[in-house]
């Protein structure tokens, strides 16, 4: 993938790859942005339409989860925002990040072969490392109960090598770049996810991405700690429910769910 000369991020080679080509006139991409994220969420306000999307060669003030930032390193990775206005209850809003992780695995495996797992919520591993990750963010309106948009950001790193992640990510982050598959452009994975994007999101009141979540998480009956802000708490995790949260049997056999948080294998990662 890092070979290709060709990999220069356009909406005319994305739309070539997408089911329904007239997204791709929704799509707006940009050399740097600090946060596609920010600049799609200024975009939803003022009123962009379900599907664009929001794309950048680099970020430079990246987010992650829990307040984090995402290294966004320019021309090796995918940077992209999905504004998304379904016509779903505000509920099922929680269901975004569990289906997209599945919607972006499965975009992976169609373009590279490779299989990618899940961590608990939404983290993507190839390897025993990360090499994707994601953030929605939902604007609701209270009044009637229904969601104004999600911002739907998701960040793979596409071809950095691994010296070139900052020395705390080394042994943490990786990428999806394989020998094997150098012929595969970051339009192509991108008009992939954005594919799988939309077909999850249409069928997420049936819940069938569940059972592939299941299939594809790595931390279910492992060992795990669950990380708070000052302590950690041992557990197994022993299943997923229906909502996506994380079913824990802690050590004095008492089961809790997790809808959101963060865990860590126990004696990995
Ligand atoms: C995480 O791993 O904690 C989530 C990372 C999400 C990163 C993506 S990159 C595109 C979008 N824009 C952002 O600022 N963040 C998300």
């Amino acid at each position: 993938m890092s070979t290709n000369d060709n990999d220069i991020l356009s909406p005319k080679g994305i739309r070539t790859f997408l089911i329904k080509p007239q997204l791709g006139d929704n799509i707006i991409i940009f050399k740097t942005l600090p946060s596609t994220n920010e600049t799609a969420k200024k975009l939803a306000i003022e009123g962009a339409v379900n599907g664009t999307v929001v794309i950048a060669d680099e970020q430079t003030a990246g987010k992650g989860r829990l307040g984090r930032s995402f290294f966004s390193p320019l021309e090796s990775g995918i940077y992209m925002s999905i504004i998304l206005r379904p016509n779903f209850k505000v509920e099922n809003s929680v269901l975004i990040t569990t289906a997209a992780s599945v919607a972006v695995c499965k975009a992976i495996e169609k373009t590279t072969g490779i299989k990618p797992g899940i961590k608990w919520v939404n983290d993507i591993f190839v390897d025993g490392k990360k090499v994707c990750g994601i953030l929605a963010e939902a604007s609701s309106n209270f009044e009637t109960s229904t969601i104004d948009y999600i911002i739907l950001g998701i960040g793979i790193n596409f071809n950095t090598n691994s010296n070139e992640f900052p020395k705390q990510l080394q042994n943490i982050a990786g990428s999806i770049y394989k020998e094997n598959t150098n012929n595969v452009t970051r339009n192509m994975l991108i008009a992939e996810v954005i594919n799988e994007v939309i077909k999850v999101v249409e069928n997420i009141e049936n819940r069938q991405f569940i059972r592939e979540y299941k299939n594809r998480c790595i931390v279910l009956k492992k060992d795990i700690f669950i990380i708070e802000k000052d302590r950690k708490i041992a557990g197994r995790a022993v299943d997923v429910d229906e909502n996506g949260g994380l079913v824990v049997q802690k050590q004095d056999g008492t089961i809790i769910t997790l809808n959101t948080g963060e865990i860590s294998i126990r004696g990995n990662f």
